[in-house]
């Protein structure tokens, strides 16, 4: 599914334009900084496919990639928080809303959490948004690589705590490291089970 063939699509600023709804995709959705890009990155075994970087508010457009037969995945601005102007950021946040709750081909969103932080005010108002679009979520932890096993189990708590109150989160909670590698296989055997 993701070997050899993953190719950039387009950026996209406004919903108008999205590529036609022709196909099953998948996006992710997080915190900036949280390790969208780079989690791309490591599923489709690409170095710089996605953009990535230390700065909050590097990806600032819905990016498409085309994955194996063709579904996309779908690479979106951060929200939270990002080193960009005001106006700048609410055009963005307005734009990720409306991909999220107005999507017909979103098979599933992954809400990528911190596995530092855990789930933060911002992402329980993303869930809810996904809950009345009735858009099935799973939550990716990221960076656990930064993280100790035992803060991890109590990170994987307070996620799973924050899951059970909302009605369209899938309950498996998957925790990966781009950087390590931990989960990416698992990662992608449940997106191929989706596409
Ligand atoms: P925006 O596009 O700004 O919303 O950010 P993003 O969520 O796409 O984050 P990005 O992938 O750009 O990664 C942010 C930073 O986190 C980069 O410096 C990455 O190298 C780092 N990072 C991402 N994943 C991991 C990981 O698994 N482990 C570690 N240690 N660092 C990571
Ligand atoms: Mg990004």
């Amino acid at each position: 599914l993701f070997a050899g063939q993953t190719e950039f699509v387009k950026g996209v600023v406004a919903m108008s334009g999205l590529p036609d709804a022709d196909r099953m995709e998948v996006c992710f959705a997080g915190r900036s900084n949280v390790g969208k890009s780079t989690l791309i990155n490591a599923l489709t075994g690409h170095k710089a496919l996605a953009r990535a970087s230390n700065t909050p508010g590097r990806t600032q457009e819905i990016n498409f990639f085309t994955a194996g037969e063709g579904h996309y995945l779908v690479d979106l601005p951060g929200y939270g928080y990002a080193n960009a102007p005001l106006p700048i950021v609410e055009k963005w946040q307005r734009l990720l809303k409306q991909y999220l709750s107005g999507r017909q081909t979103l098979r599933r969103a992954f809400v990528l959490i911190d596995a530092r932080h855990g789930v933060k005010k911002v992402d329980h108002e993303i869930m809810s948004l996904l809950d009345s679009s009735a858009v099935t979520f799973q939550c990716v932890l990221t960076k656990v690589d930064k993280v100790k096993l035992v803060d991890r189990e109590k990170v994987l708590d307070q996620v799973r705590g924050e899951l059970s109150k909302h009605p369209a989160a899938f309950p498996e909670v998957v925790m990966t490291s781009s950087e390590k590698g931990d989960g990416i296989e698992t990662l992608r055997a449940i997106i191929a089970t989706l596409v």
